[in-house]
C-alpha cells in the first residue's frame, strides 16, 4: 500500500495539462468516486489497525497533494485566460507597426516655411471663411471683377457676402490691418474655387502668400528674395525669369518662371518644351491696398507673392496628376519620405 501511494504521488507531481479539458480529465482520473486516489481510500478499510495511522496520514498527504496540483495547473490557465481577455499577452511578439509618412503637400509647405524662416519671415494664418472686404474689396478688386463671380467663388451668404476664400491674399489684409510695418510674413493655407476637378485643377487647394512691407522696399528686393527661394527649393543652378502680369492688388505685377528642373532647360513635356515653368504671381503692393489697411503709402512700400503648394509639389516630385494629393492612396503617399 505504501509503495502504491508513493508511486501515485510521484505520478501526480509530474502531471501537466495544456488545456482546461485535459485538466478536468486528470481531476476525474484521480479524484472522482472511482478515481485512483479515491480507490485507495476505499481500500483503507481493509488496512490492519496498527498501520491505519501511518497509512491514513500518507493517504491524506496524497489527496492534498493531488488537490494542490490541480489548483496549480488550473491557476496557470486562469492567468492566461484573464490576461488574454484584457488583450494582454506579454509573451506575444510586437505587431509590426508601419511608421506614417508626411503628406507631400505638408512636406513642401514645411519646406517653404523653412526657406522663408531663414530670411526672417514668420508664419501667420487667417480664416477660411471670409467676407468680401478681405478677399476682394480691400485687395482692389473692382465691383464687377470676374473673380467675384459665382462661377469662381463659393458663396456662403450673398448680402453681406460671406465666402470661402479664393486665395490667401486675404491674410495680407488681416495682417496689415492689425500690424504696423515692418511686416515680413508668409501665410500658408487652404483655398477654394468652384472649378471642375481634373489632373491640373481642384476645387480645394493650398497656397502660400508672402508679404514684406517696410520703408524702401523695392522690386529689386522682391526679385532677389524670389531668386533665393527658387534656388533653395529647386536647386542651386535654378534660374528665374519675371514676366509682366496683372493682379488688382499689386502694381507692377509679375509672374515668376523657374528654369525647368526636370529637363534642366532643354525642353520637356512638363515645361511644354520652353525650358521654363511658372510657379507664382507677385508684385509691389498697390498703394491703394496699403491705404485700405491704414498704412501710409507715402512712407511705406512692400511686395507680395502667392504660390500654389500643389504646383510646387508637382514640379518638385514630378507628379503628373494633382488628384493624387487628395485620394490618400498609401501606394502614392508611401513614396514621400521627407521628414520635415
Ligand atoms: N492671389 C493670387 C492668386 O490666387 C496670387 C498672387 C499673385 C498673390 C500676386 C500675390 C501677388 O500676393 O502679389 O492667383
Amino acid at each position: 500500500m505504501k509503495d502504491r501511494i508513493e508511486n501515485l504521488l510521484n505520478e501526480i507531481n509530474a502531471l501537466t495539462a495544456d488545456v482546461p479539458e485535459e485538466l478536468e480529465r486528470l481531476r476525474l482520473k484521480y479524484l472522482s468516486k472511482k478515481g485512483l486516489v479515491s480507490v485507495l481510500f476505499d481500500e483503507f478499510r481493509n488496512i490492519p489497525a496498527d498501520q491505519k495511522k501511518e497509512i491514513g496520514q500518507l493517504l491524506n498527504q496524497l489527496k492534498n497533494a493531488t488537490l494542490e496540483k490541480i489548483e496549480i495547473l488550473k491557476s496557470s490557465f486562469t492567468i492566461t485566460e484573464e490576461t488574454a481577455d484584457q488583450g494582454i499577452d506579454l509573451s506575444r511578439p510586437v505587431a509590426h507597426m508601419e511608421p506614417g509618412t508626411r503628406h507631400p503637400l505638408s512636406i513642401v509647405r514645411n519646406e517653404i516655411i523653412r526657406i522663408f524662416a531663414q530670411i526672417g519671415y514668420t508664419v501667420a494664418e487667417g480664416p477660411e471663411i471670409e467676407d468680401d472686404w478681405h478677399n476682394f474689396s480691400a485687395l482692389n478688386f473692382p465691383p464687377e471683377h470676374p473673380a467675384r463671380d459665382m462661377q469662381d467663388t463659393f458663396f456662403i451668404a450673398k448680402d453681406p457676402a460671406i465666402l470661402l476664400r479664393t486665395h490667401t491674399s486675404s491674410v495680407q489684409i488681416r495682417t496689415m490691418e492689425t500690424e504696423k510695418p515692418p511686416i515680413r510674413k508668409i501665410f500658408p493655407g487652404r483655398v477654394f474655387r468652384n472649378e471642375a476637378i481634373s489632373a491640373r485643377a481642384h476645387c480645394i487647394f493650398h497656397q502660400v502668400e508672402g508679404l514684406y512691407v517696410d520703408r524702401n522696399v523695392s522690386f529689386m528686393d522682391l526679385k532677389q528674395t524670389l531668386l533665393y527661394f527658387a534656388r533653395e527649393m529647386f536647386g542651386e543652378s535654378t534660374e528665374i525669369r519675371l514676366r509682366p502680369s496683372f493682379f488688382p492688388f499689386t502694381e507692377p505685377s509679375g509672374e515668376l518662371d523657374v528654369s525647368c528642373n526636370i529637363c534642366g532647360g532643354k525642353g520637356c513635356n512638363i515645361c511644354k518644351y520652353t525650358g521654363w515653368v511658372e510657379i507664382l504671381g507677385c508684385g509691389m503692393v498697390d498703394p491703394a491696398v496699403l491705404e485700405n489697411c491704414g498704412i501710409d503709402s507715402n512712407i511705406y512700400t512692400g511686395f507680395a507673392f502667392g504660390m500654389g503648394i500643389e504646383r510646387i509639389t508637382l514640379l518638385k516630385y514630378q507628379v503628373k496628376d494633382l488628384r493624387l494629393f487628395f485620394e490618400n492612396d498609401l501606394r502614392f503617399l508611401k513614396q514621400f519620405t521627407g521628414t520635415i
